[in-house]
């Protein structure tokens, strides 16, 4: 079957006037897109979109899931009437997360919505405490955290560059702090305990500077991911940001929206901090979405940590506020039989090690090769490489080659998907190329072998033509 391709589009995203390559079906790893009259049907969607996938495409239990969630599901506004699949969808989240992490969750349709609910719960938990002058968010530099105005607000990236005149005050309420980078920004001869050392000093500082009493919350992305790719946080930092925001009073919140539920999780669980913060040491809040509906039904959330559940409690007892679509019963069903379902097949574990594996393929061929990749960097099902002009003096290709782009266009040409990005390095210059990698849980040592086979072959055609341009 093919549809209409016109080029006439009328959908505003993206390119205006030019209708976008058009998906046709997928099956398991492999989706179908028709590209300028061109039908590709042998495409490997390791990608899944922008790391959504995680069930596969087209998996057979869906439409039973769905089935059953639509003639169980009546909507309600759930600020006053609730449902049975939005508490046992918040049940799964707790009960798979280790214990005590979480006590309540809430749940949205985007990862930008969960942002901005996590803003303002954060906000209300202060008032909760009688705290009102708490209203300062910290997060990184080369951040995002979705494309609504207070998520754009505590990110940093070319994506809210434009919108700065009209997102929450920079100067004064969401601050910034630097970004934890080691590819680019741990000195030469400095050890990876000095270079988490100095992040925690910066923290500090800024905490100080702006007096901790009005600081409310720091947010990090546990694993980066559309921004500066994939760098894993080094041991000690995310426990040594823990520590701080204990010692000051203030909220950790981790957004897990593109690197959790499932991705890479070292315990067959769900949530990426396991894999580094220390035994008993939790974030109070948590954002989560993607993986999460595996693109079956547009589902995010927050999860709410036991300090901020009995704030609330003691407290006034009521949310302020929530949306038309909170707690949605027909996604939180959907949403929960894709999680069992991937419970039930061991599908976190088993994207935990291949995964991992094919981060270690990628290596092992990329890194010592001649060739533009000058770094490797991920954990799991989420992985990123980074393209330079010299591996040694890690020099970024300019912003005019368009390098990541180009990489994207030339693996879909492969038969993959991949995330060409700009702008890892410099959200000003838009300098730094990288290209992202998020297959299903469901892959299999040879989808593997065959992604990292396409993905080689394409890193050896771009590095080929950049040499005959005179561009590498
Ligand atoms: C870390 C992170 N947070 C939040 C978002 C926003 O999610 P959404 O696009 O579903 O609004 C994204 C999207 O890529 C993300 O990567």
């Amino acid at each position: 079957m093919t549809q209409d391709t016109a080029q006439e589009t009328y959908v505003f995203l993206n390119t205006i006037n030019k209708k976008l390559p058009q998906v046709l079906g997928g099956k398991g790893i492999n989706i179908t897109i028709e590209k300028d009259g061109k039908v590709y049907d042998d495409i490997i969607d390791a990608m899944t979109g922008a790391a959504v996938g995680a069930l596969g495409w087209g998996d057979e239990d869906v439409p039973k899931i769905v089935a059953k969630a639509v003639e169980n599901s009546t909507y309600t506004f759930p600020f006053y009437v609730g449902n049975q699949a939005s508490e046992d969808l918040a049940k799964f989240y707790i009960d798979h997360s280790p214990k005590g992490a979480f006590s309540s969750a809430l749940w949205c349709c985007s990862g930008s919505e969960a942002n901005e609910n996590a803003m303002k719960i954060i906000k209300q938990y202060w008032l909760e405490r009688g705290q009102p002058k708490k209203n300062r968010f910290i997060s990184r530099e080369t951040s995002y955290h979705g494309f609504s105005l207070g998520a754009l607000s505590i990110s940093e990236n070319n994506r809210a560059t434009n919108f700065l005149d009209i997102l929450i005050d920079q100067k004064n309420i969401c601050l910034k702090m630097p970004a934890c980078y080691p590819y680019r920004l741990q000195k030469e001869g400095q050890t990876t305990e000095e270079y988490v050392q100095e992040l925690m000093d910066a923290l500090e500082k800024i905490i100080l500077d702006a007096d901790p009493a009005t600081v409310a919350s720091v947010t990090i992305e546990t694993l980066p991911g559309s921004t500066m790719g994939t760098p894993p946080p080094p041991p000690g930092y995310l426990p040594g940001i823990r520590r701080l925001c204990d010692k000051y009073d203030i909220l950790m919140h981790l957004d897990e929206v593109m690197c959790g539920t499932g991705r890479a999780n070292p315990n067959g669980g769900l949530n990426c901090w396991e894999n580094y913060m220390e035994p008993g040491q939790f974030p109070d809040i948590q954002t989560v979405g993607k993986t999460l509906g595996s693109g079956y039904v547009t589902i995010a959330g927050i999860l709410v940590g036991p300090k901020i559940k009995e704030a609330y409690e003691k407290g006034s007892g009521m949310i302020i506020g929530s949306h038309t679509y909170s707690s949605h019963a027909f996604n939180c069903a959907v949403a929960l039989g894709v999680q069992q379902k991937i419970m039930d097949n061991g599908l976190t574990k088993n994207i935990f090690e291949k995964g991992n594996s094919l981060g270690k393929k990628l290596s092992d061929a990329l890194i010592p090769a001649d060739n533009i990749v000058g770094d490797v960097r991920g954990i799991g099902g989420f992985w990123s490489v980074e393209f330079v002009k010299d591996k040694k003096t890690k020099a970024m290709f300019p912003k005019e080659l368009h390098v990541a782009y180009r990489f994207q266009d030339i693996c879909f040409e492969n038969g993959l998907t991949v995330m060409g990005m700009q702008g890892c390095y410099s959200n000003k210059t838009g300098e730094g190329d990288i290209a992202l990698i998020a297959p299903a849980f469901i892959v299999t040592d040879e989808d593997i072998d065959e992604i990292a086979k396409r993905f080689v072959k394409s890193v050896d055609e771009l590095s080929k033509a950049l040499k005959e341009e005179g561009e590498w």
